[in-house]
């Protein structure tokens, strides 16, 4: 259990809205696909006194005193990771998603150099080039779409982009697309080009720890990853790499992009880990792509346009455009439902990233609280009848009403 009662007599202001968030999440259900509920044993590592501790450096070779204990753990999540991910070498440090990508970028390529990432509205990250990101302004970025017909990848497309273009650093990966990465295709183009290849494996982390989606661990220079997404651990990040890149990764992160690395974080990735390679951390994973598969055929059979027809892992990317309700419209009116989920930009989109036509849904914070396919199909009824109804009230206080009821059957343990 969390501790909210520690707060009161300090800050009741905080500790009002903490247990306001507290029964937010109790009482909604989490539809967004980079959210998660962790565990008590992380919830108890990222709220101990670890946080207390500076420890500039790596274990073994610190700036300050008193870092016995911080070796200990930072080099379980360090040895945790190598071997769960079968990496040569493995940061634990970044602060988070973007940090990591950052501390990539400083490590492979420098300044003015080409990079190529997917474009941030056919479902890119930020980070990877998009234009009003870091990554766009000391890098020439040249982003790849996704086909808008097949809303998949066009290998071809990029192969020849990234000959005209010859860029240093080539990524994989993104925050939107619900579909099987080819890593051992992109390996080949930036091999071909003479480019680094970096794989961004942030929400399917789960996936390829698991062996439920192909590995780009051993062809990619460097692999990064948020630590709170399918991983189920604290809001972190890590970096993977090849044994050639593992000085410049170590440095790019320390001193490079940061000062001291945040231990209770570090406590809290070194336990999600020992999680993740538990099984039943599989069987999630399994049920995490299955109940996403449920959600996008319900939704399918419902009339509603389904991204790519489908999904191969936790995440289902629906157009509303043949609904005629733009994505915030919808976003708001389900959150009055008690249903979280996020706006966003569909391939070919015509419309704005403010004003985005669909809507991005996922299954792991919904697969963790204990939801199979019977309750997803239901969550997709219950989604399409609040996007056909966003402006009837009665309808969107009844499935309220049903959500809060579901929610009920499958508590939190905060
Ligand atoms: C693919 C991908 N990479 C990186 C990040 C960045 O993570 P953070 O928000 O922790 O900086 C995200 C966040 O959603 C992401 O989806």
């Amino acid at each position: 259990m969390q501790n909210l009662d520690l707060i009161r007599p300090v800050d009741p202001e905080v500790y009002a809205a903490a247990v306001d968030e507290t029964t937010r999440q109790q009482t909604g259900i989490e539809m967004i696909p980079s959210e998660n509920y962790v565990s008590q044993a992380v919830l108890a590592a990222i709220g101990s006194v670890l946080t207390n501790k500076y420890s500039e450096g790596y274990p073994g070779r610190r700036y300050y005193g008193g870092n016995e204990n911080v070796d200990i753990i930072e080099r379980l999540a360090i040895e945790r990771a190598k071997t769960l991910f079968k990496a040569d070498h493995a940061n634990v440090q970044p602060y988070s998603g973007s940090p990591a990508n950052q501390a990539v970028y400083y490590a492979l390529a420098a300044p003015g150099d080409t990079v190529m990432g997917l474009a941030l509205p056919d479902g890119g990250h930020l980070t990877h080039g998009w234009k009003v990101n870091f990554s766009a302004h000391y890098y020439n970025s040249v982003q790849y779409p996704i086909d808008p017909d097949t809303g998949l990848i066009d290998y071809d497309v990029v192969w020849k982009m990234a000959r005209e273009n010859k860029p240093k650093l080539i990524w994989a990966g993104a925050t939107a697309y619900p579909r099987v990465f080819d890593f051992d295709k992109f390996a080949e183009i930036a091999q071909d080009v003479g480019a680094y290849f970096a794989a961004d494996i942030a929400h399917i982390a789960g996936l390829v720890v698991t062996g439920l989606h192909p590995d780009p661990v051993p062809v990619a220079d460097a692999v990064s990853m948020t630590s709170h997404k399918m991983l189920r651990g604290p809001r972190g990040a890590m970096i993977l790499c090849k044994q050639e890149h593992a000085k410049a990764i170590d440095r790019a992160v320390f001193p490079g992009l940061q000062g001291g690395p945040h231990d209770h974080v570090t406590a809290g990735i070194a336990v999600c880990l020992r999680e993740a390679s538990l099984p039943e951390y599989k069987t999630y994973c399994r049920q995490v792509i299955v109940n996403a598969q449920a959600l996008a055929e319900a939704f399918a059979g419902r009339g509603f346009t389904v991204v790519s027809g489908g999904t191969d892992n936790h995440l289902v990317l629906v157009d509303l455009s043949n609904k005629d309700v733009p994505g915030k419209v919808a976003q708001k009116a389900l959150d009055r439902a008690h249903i979280t989920l996020n706006a966003n930009m569909v391939p070919g989109d015509k419309r704005s990233a403010f004003d985005p036509s669909g809507i991005r849904m996922g299954s792991p914070a919904a697969t963790t609280r204990g939801f199979e396919e019977a309750e997803m199909r239901q969550v997709a009824n219950w989604i399409s009848d609040v996007v056909e109804h966003v402006d009837d009230d009665k309808v969107i206080e009844r499935v309220r009403g049903e959500v809060t009821e579901m929610c009920g059957r499958f508590p939190l343990w905060y």
